[in-house]
């Protein structure tokens, strides 16, 4: 059971007093009969606005494939959050689950669902990460195993957990994560004398980025994916 007004605003892109004013005029019915009051409390009756029929939105779940120059946070002044690239009514409801800087490509996911966003980016969920890094200096071999025994970042007091590097050629890499430390791929190379000049995530937890997805597009995951992080 579920306010009316609430159950507009979860469901029909209005917010709570667009949709009192949507009922004063007589644009909601509740099987077949319009209803005005914001406070009556429906469970599985038929609501139109406008003749309408509104489906229950429910949790989201979406996977992104990140621009550079986009920021994964909710607001921008340049227009240039992730959420604008989400076009549709629902994306007011989004959270960024586990952001990425402004200049790293790849996999965001977005949902509507707290719970859900926290298995993600709790640092005890053991979710591990992907990233693809190219690096300004030569990679070593010795690095596998020094990134493998942890570094010690700049203003921590604990190194890193064990991180699997996987040399790709003399610039370009592989390395998985377990935690999701501030800026942590491009501190670890900076604390090995390194820099990072191109980033991309490519995995969260058993999500790989979908090949098909050229980057600005979005999917909404299936509950198969979604369901992976519980
Ligand atoms: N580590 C970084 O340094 N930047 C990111 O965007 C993600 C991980």
């Amino acid at each position: 059971m579920i306010r009316l007004d609430k159950f507009l605003s979860d469901n029909a892109n209005l917010t709570r007093k667009t949709a009192k004013h949507a009922l004063h005029r007589g644009d909601v019915t509740v099987d077949g009969v319009v209803v005005k009051k914001p406070d009556i409390k429906i469970s599985n009756q038929q609501v139109r606005l406008n003749g309408e029929l509104i489906e229950i939105v429910g949790d989201l779940y979406i996977m992104l494939h990140k621009p550079a120059d986009y920021v994964c946070s909710t607001v921008d002044d340049d227009g240039l959050s992730v959420l604008n690239l989400i076009d549709a009514p629902w994306r007011e409801k989004l959270h960024i689950a586990g952001r990425l800087d402004k200049d790293t490509t790849g996999l965001v996911l977005l949902t509507s669902d707290g719970k859900w966003s926290h298995q993600v980016t709790s640092p005890n969920a053991k979710c591990t990460k992907e990233y693809l890094v190219t690096v300004e200096r030569p990679l070593s071999n010795e690095l596998v195993t020094e990134f493998e025994n942890g570094i010690m970042l700049n203003n921590e007091n604990k190194p890193t957990k064990p991180a699997q590097l996987t040399i790709l050629s003399e610039y370009r890499a592989k390395l998985v994560i377990s935690e999701g430390k501030y800026h942590q791929v491009k501190r670890m190379f900076a604390a090995v004398g390194n820099h990072v000049k191109i980033l991309h995530r490519s995995r969260v937890g058993e999500l790989v980025l979908d090949e098909s997805l050229k980057e600005g597009e979005w999917i909404k995951l299936t509950e198969q994916q979604y369901l992976s992080f519980s």
